[in-house]
């Protein structure tokens, strides 16, 4: 079997998509990009600009103005990888509680997505990569050879999250974190453009009460698949 050259990965907020393709990427020696920190990274900008996250004319004009980079860790502080705004190393900055309320309004507006997907595709195009979103079975790689839609229960994602937090020395009540992922569910689920939803070719993974290896093995597994 030829090996699949582009693989996406969608899911909702705290699905573990991140740690998935990172992963798989890591095993397959692909390029990983994780698109939810560009959309974070025009959030952030938006914050810094003072630019109000419901004027979708300044939001689509920043986000054809501002530069974001996703490269490989720059410094060994437990990051996947290293997302530059402008030059500025803001990798951990755009992982604030602020810009989890906030990116998802962002996120929705149809000039923001337009500069962000062109860049995604441009990216893709050059070689083996493993993409996480929303939108990348759907929209941004239909094409993609392999599309998985990586899901879990709202309960167990806001675990998730606050565990994720309190790695990094954060605690958050698991009803906030809970309430917020149900918001933001539902701003990326109803949306008009490019709602989050399982490309009708994405294999659904179900990953309550799996491990990350166990996780990691079923997404591998459907990848190694031949579809059919
Ligand atoms: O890490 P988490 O799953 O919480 O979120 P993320 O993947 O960093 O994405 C943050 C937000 O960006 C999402 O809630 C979406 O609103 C938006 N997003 C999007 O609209 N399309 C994508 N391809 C990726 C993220």
């Amino acid at each position: 079997m030829a090996a699949p050259r582009t693989i996406a990965i969608d899911g909702p907020a705290g699905a573990g998509k991140s740690t998935i393709g990172a992963l798989v990427a890591e095993r397959l020696g692909y390029l990983f990009l994780d698109t939810g920190a560009m959309y974070r990274a025009v959030a952030l900008a938006a914050r810094q600009r003072d630019v109000d996250p419901d004027d979708a004319e300044a939001l689509g004009a920043l986000a054809r103005e501002v530069r974001i980079a996703l490269g490989p860790p720059t410094v060994r502080d437990g990051r996947a990888y290293t997302v530059l705004l402008d030059g500025v190393d803001v990798t951990w900055q755009i992982r604030s509680a602020d810009i989890d309320r906030i990116v998802s309004q962002v996120a929705r507006v149809p000039a923001v997505r337009d500069a962000m997907v062109a860049q995604q595709q441009a990216l893709a195009a050059r070689g083996r990569v493993v993409m996480v979103g929303r939108d990348i079975g759907t929209v941004v790689l239909p094409d993609a050879q392999r599309k998985v839609f990586l899901t879990a229960s709202a309960a167990e994602r806001a675990k998730r999250r606050g565990d994720e937090l309190a790695a990094r020395g954060q605690v958050r009540p698991r009803q906030e974190l809970l309430h917020e992922i149900l918001r933001r569910d539902q701003l990326d689920s109803e949306r008009a453009v490019s709602p989050l939803r399982p490309a009708e070719d994405a294999v659904v993974v179900q990953t309550d009460g799996l491990s990350v290896g166990q996780a990691l093995d079923r997404v591998l597994h459907v990848i190694a698949r031949p579809r059919a």
